[in-house]
């Protein structure tokens, strides 16, 4: 790994991994392609550890031509690719742009990868590695006494999202079968700490619950994730990179499954400790059942053995140290958060998805 292409790297585990290699890896280049999307954010890269390591271009996965320039330009021999539309609520009102981003734009980074490693080029398939971020969403929904998701569970995805990051993972596993492409995946379960867009959970509910407005819980909030630190999940793919085998999947997460309204609670008790003066005196008052979320997969589980016997990688945070850390990131960094939450993209974003949910349960 010496010519890291990075895709999506000014999005929120994107950001984090640059970070995370420039820090361990102190030999390696990269070169970070993202299309500054709404969640393509240039602030989270600032103060990286080796600015001159870092190349940013900005441009889109589905450009073939921009892609293959950036191969032969950079020498590149590794691919950590993060770029994606990645909001469920997004994917139903907007299929298409998930369609064009996880499918088309994977599909031209495997066959610019294919190309540029090919035959007797510069970079053969035997230096390369391509490794794909995905995501367990593909799995679908556990019933209540259904073991946990592993890596020969088959795929059942439920949303637009899920179901265009499934194709991208059938597409990545077909290029090691039917070409050779030296590839690893890892699906992941939720990730939350610096730098995640608040559209998701777990920011949403903090910036709201700092501003002291309704914190919007879709149906009863019994559903059930697993939670992992971004940090963590770095440490994962870097793990992969190094040590794991070619064409194989790794499950990757945070051995908790909390159900939503525990979530949100604990982020309201750790908000009532560390921001007392902002409103009201129990963030917990602000709690609010709103409308569910069509589709929505009800439990996730994920089984980590794979990854934790064969590479030694586990989470290092437990969930309680991982809010922790998360809100008081977000406490410290207003001016980040004041960025995003002041657009006018980001208010029409979160008109369309809350002004009509009202209450239910
Ligand atoms: P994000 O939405 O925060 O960031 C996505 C980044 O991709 C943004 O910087 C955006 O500008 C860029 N991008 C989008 N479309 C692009 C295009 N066509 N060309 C180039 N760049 C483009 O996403 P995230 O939460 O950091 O997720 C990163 C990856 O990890 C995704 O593939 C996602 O499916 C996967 N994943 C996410 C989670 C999670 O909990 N967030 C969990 C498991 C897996
Ligand atoms: O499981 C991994 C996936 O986790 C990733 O692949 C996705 O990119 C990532 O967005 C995440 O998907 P979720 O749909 O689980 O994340 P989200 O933060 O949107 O929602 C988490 C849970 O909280 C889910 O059950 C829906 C619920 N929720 C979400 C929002 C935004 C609410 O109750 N209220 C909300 O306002």
């Amino acid at each position: 790994m010496k010519n890291v292409l990075v895709t999506g790297g000014a999005g929120f585990i994107g950001s984090n991994f640059i970070h995370y290699l420039l820090r361990v890896e102190p030999d390696v280049r990269i070169v970070n392609l993202d299309a500054l999307t709404y969640a393509g954010n240039l602030a989270n890269l600032s103060g990286l550890p080796d600015e001159s390591r870092h190349t940013f271009v900005h441009g889109n996965i589905c450009d073939r031509a921009l892609v293959d320039g950036l191969f032969q330009r950079y020498q590149v021999d590794t691919v950590v690719h993060f770029a994606a539309e990645s909001h469920v609520d997004r994917s139903i009102r907007d299929p298409g742009t998930f369609v064009q981003t996880n499918v088309v734009g994977t599909y031209t980074l495997l066959e610019a990868a294919r190309q540029a490693w090919a035959g007797d080029s510069a970079i053969s398939m035997s230096e390369a590695r391509f490794h794909h971020v995905s995501t367990d969403e593909v799995f679908g929904t556990l019933g209540p006494a259904d073991p946990p998701f592993n890596e020969a569970t088959p795929y059942a995805p439920s949303s637009v999202y899920s179901a265009t990051k499934a194709s991208s993972d059938h597409l990545v596993r077909a290029y090691h079968r039917t070409y050779g492409l030296p590839v690893t995946i890892t699906n992941c379960s939720n990730n939350y700490g610096p730098y995640q867009f608040p559209e998701k959970l777990i920011p949403l509910m903090i910036l709201k619950g700092v501003m002291g407005q309704d914190l919007p819980v879709y149906g009863d909030g019994k559903q059930v994730r697993d939670w992992l630190y971004v940090e963590d999940h770095v440490e994962a793919i870097h793990q992969v990179l190094k040590r794991g085998d070619i064409g194989q999947t790794y499950c990757v997460g945070g051995d908790n499954q909390p159900p939503n309204i525990e979530i949100v609670e604990t982020i309201c008790d750790i908000l009532d400790e560390l921001a007392p003066g902002t409103p009201p005196a129990s963030h917990r008052s602000l709690i609010k059942h709103v409308v569910d979320r069509p589709g929505h997969d009800r439990r996730y589980d994920i089984n980590i053995q794979k990854i934790k016997t064969e590479l030694g990688w586990q989470p290092r945070r437990t969930l309680r140290d991982g809010l922790l850390a998360t809100v008081t990131w977000y406490l410290d960094h207003p001016e980040w958060v004041s960025a995003i939450s002041q657009r006018s993209d980001f208010k029409t974003w979160m008109e369309h998805n809350y002004s009509q949910r009202g209450g239910g349960k």
